[in-house]
């Protein structure tokens, strides 16, 4: 089936149901604003109080509809799926899942043991995998979907002291592959964003603020730092209608940093 646009040139967003992990976040909150402009309702997941004040704050202030929050603990994986159930069954199904929330501690590989690892993986991956499990049922029956996956530049030229995270983003890209190739058949498509480098909290665990910049612009091939807004915009495309025949795929959105 063919799907045409309804409004030629403007990203078709309206409308849907998009659950977003980490919404509260450096490039979450900015995503979510997005998302809600367009039109969409967001479900968002996020366990930072002061974050969550903050977005709940600046969809006030914009005047936006459509947020329900979720403060819940996405380690929690049995109380996840209940209340994913729960929200799901009230606005009719999840149209979109945005896998975006991570955590990122930094040591030397000795130093972690196996429950920090697993740990790692529990809130960057297997929530993510309670999220489209919860989420895929609606979509077969709509016969429409967009997973997306938030992975990393890391994923491909590893970093020092991330072990677990960079396991993580690698797990990440491996699922956004092989359910691509199973949920095709759905009319679900399953993509990963990769960012480069972007000036949230993320990038705190680098000691040398000032160094960190420069090490940064010096590899990408846009000088100058990424914006929150510029995942937003990868994000808002892959979710619409319009990207429906792009699946599968690792986007890059760094400024040029990783070209393959
Ligand atoms: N900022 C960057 O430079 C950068 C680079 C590469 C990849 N990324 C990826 O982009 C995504 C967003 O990163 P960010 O920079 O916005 O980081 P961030 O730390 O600002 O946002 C992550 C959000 O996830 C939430 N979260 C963490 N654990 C949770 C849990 N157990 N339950 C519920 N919520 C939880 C946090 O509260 C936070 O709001 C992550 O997947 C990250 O790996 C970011």
């Amino acid at each position: 089936m063919k799907h045409t646009p309804e409004r030629p040139g403007v990203l078709s967003i309206a409308g849907k149901n998009v659950l977003y992990t980490g919404a509260a976040g450096g490039l979450g909150l900015a995503t979510t604003l997005h998302f809600l402009r367009a039109g969409a309702r967001v479900v968002a997941i996020d366990n930072d109080r002061a974050k969550v004040e903050a977005l709940r704050e600046s969809v006030k202030a914009e005047g936006l509809e459509g947020l329900t929050m979720c403060e819940a603990d996405l380690s929690d994986l049995a109380g996840l799926r209940r209340r994913l159930d729960g929200a799901a069954g009230k606005i009719g199904g999840l149209d979109v899942v945005i896998n975006n929330a991570a955590i990122y501690p930094s040591k030397n590989f000795e130093d972690y043991t196996i429950e920090e690892f697993q740990a790692v993986q529990r809130v960057n991956v297997d929530a993510g995998i309670v999220c489209v499990q919860a989420a895929l049922p609606g979509m077969r029956e709509k016969g429409w979907g967009r997973i997306i996956n938030i992975a990393s530049v890391t994923a491909y030229g590893g970093w020092a002291k991330l072990a677990p995270y960079v396991q993580s983003k690698g797990a990440l890209i491996g699922l956004t592959r092989a359910w691509a190739r199973e949920f095709g058949v759905y009319g679900v498509t399953v993509n990963a964003v990769a960012p480069g480098a972007f000036p949230t909290d993320a990038e705190k665990i680098h000691p040398d603020p000032e160094g960190y910049t420069r090490f940064v612009l010096d590899h990408q091939a846009v000088k100058r730092r990424g914006d929150p807004d510029d995942i937003a915009h990868a994000l808002m495309f892959l979710a619409s209608e319009e990207a429906g025949f792009i699946t599968g795929q690792v986007l890059n959105v760094d400024g040029g940093w990783v070209m393959h």
